[in-house]
């Protein structure tokens, strides 16, 4: 019996790059703390609160020597403006991608375009991309709100820009793009789902596709680990679990082939473990076919 590990599991590119730069800071014997946890994964989070980094919700908060990290999802132009205002020492652990996008909708927003996000308006992706527009912004998330936002004026002449969270659903921005372009005349569309997110649903789609069970690994609190679920629930049963832990609590599970994927913010320890309590299980199991409910009897 078949578990199948996406290629694409686990931490991407800016999620690798923003922690490893805390986990410098310390070394260098800083006091680190960071504008809101570091990545979406409580486990991770703790671990350094061990070592001494505090989350601070805002850079009023900082303490005297202590150094401020930006995480990877950003944060809007008047959050650096503080910083600057306040003399704090800060590293900026920004994902690159997520700067790019700060600087399309500064740019046009400057020019007079209508910046259209496509994205969850309470992420604090969005709410940084949202923060680095001078003009008219709106955030949608469906094209049905798309429509709804259209008839609220006359946009024949009006330019307007559409960009998206860099997690945003694949399948759900191409239609976005579709129906904007009949909507707005003056469109420019510029896709920003990052790569790492768009190769990661599609290899969840696909391997969702020829497996009887999907485990997704990630934080419940984490939008690319939810999108990751959403992508493979539409073609088997799919479970998300934080930890290994909470694979002994699942019942009525049984596939002939698992595929296992995991967010962008889940280190690759967990997924160690998850896998290793999966084999484990299987261990435990008579016969070819795997069934967490059998292991667990
Ligand atoms: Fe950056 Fe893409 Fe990750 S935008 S934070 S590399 S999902």
């Amino acid at each position: 019996m078949p578990v199948i590990l996406a290629k694409t599991a686990g931490f991407c590119f800016g999620v690798d790059r923003a922690v490893k730069q805390v986990y410098d800071l310390l070394e260098q014997g800083k006091r680190v703390c960071t504008l809101g946890p570091i990545i979406h994964n409580t486990h991770l989070v703790a671990d350094l609160e061990r070592r001494g980094v505090r989350t601070v919700t805002s850079p009023a908060e900082v303490g005297e020597g202590e150094t401020l990290v930006i995480r990877s999802h950003g944060v809007p132009a008047s959050v650096y403006a503080q910083i600057e205002v306040a003399g704090i020492d800060w590293v900026d652990a920004t994902c690159p991608f997520v700067a790019k996008i700060h600087q399309i909708v500064r740019e046009r927003s400057e020019a007079g375009d209508l910046v259209l996000v496509a994205g969850d308006p309470d992420h604090p992706e969005v709410v940084g991309i949202v923060g680095h527009c001078p003009g008219e912004v709106r955030v949608f998330s469906t094209a049905g709100e798309l429509r709804r936002l259209a008839k609220e004026g006359d946009f024949s002449d009006r330019p307007v820009s559409m960009v998206s969270q860099t997690t945003f659903n694949v399948a759900l921005w191409k239609e976005a793009v579709a129906e904007a372009e009949a909507l707005f005349p003056g469109l420019s569309v510029f896709s920003t789902i990052c790569s790492a997110t768009a190769s990661r649903q599609q290899e969840a789609e696909a391997l969702s596709k020829e497996s009887g069970l999907m485990v997704v690994v990630g934080d419940r609190k984490s939008s690319n680990t939810a999108k990751l679920r959403e992508v493979c629930e539409k073609n088997c049963p799919t479970i998300l679990v934080e930890t290994a832990d909470e694979l002994l609590q699942q019942r009525g599970l049984y596939a002939k082939i698992i595929g296992v994927t995991a967010g962008a913010s889940t280190p690759a320890c967990i997924i160690k473990e998850v896998l290793h309590t999966m084999s484990e299980l299987q261990n435990d199991v008579q016969g070819e076919d795997f069934s967490f409910e059998e292991a667990l009897e």
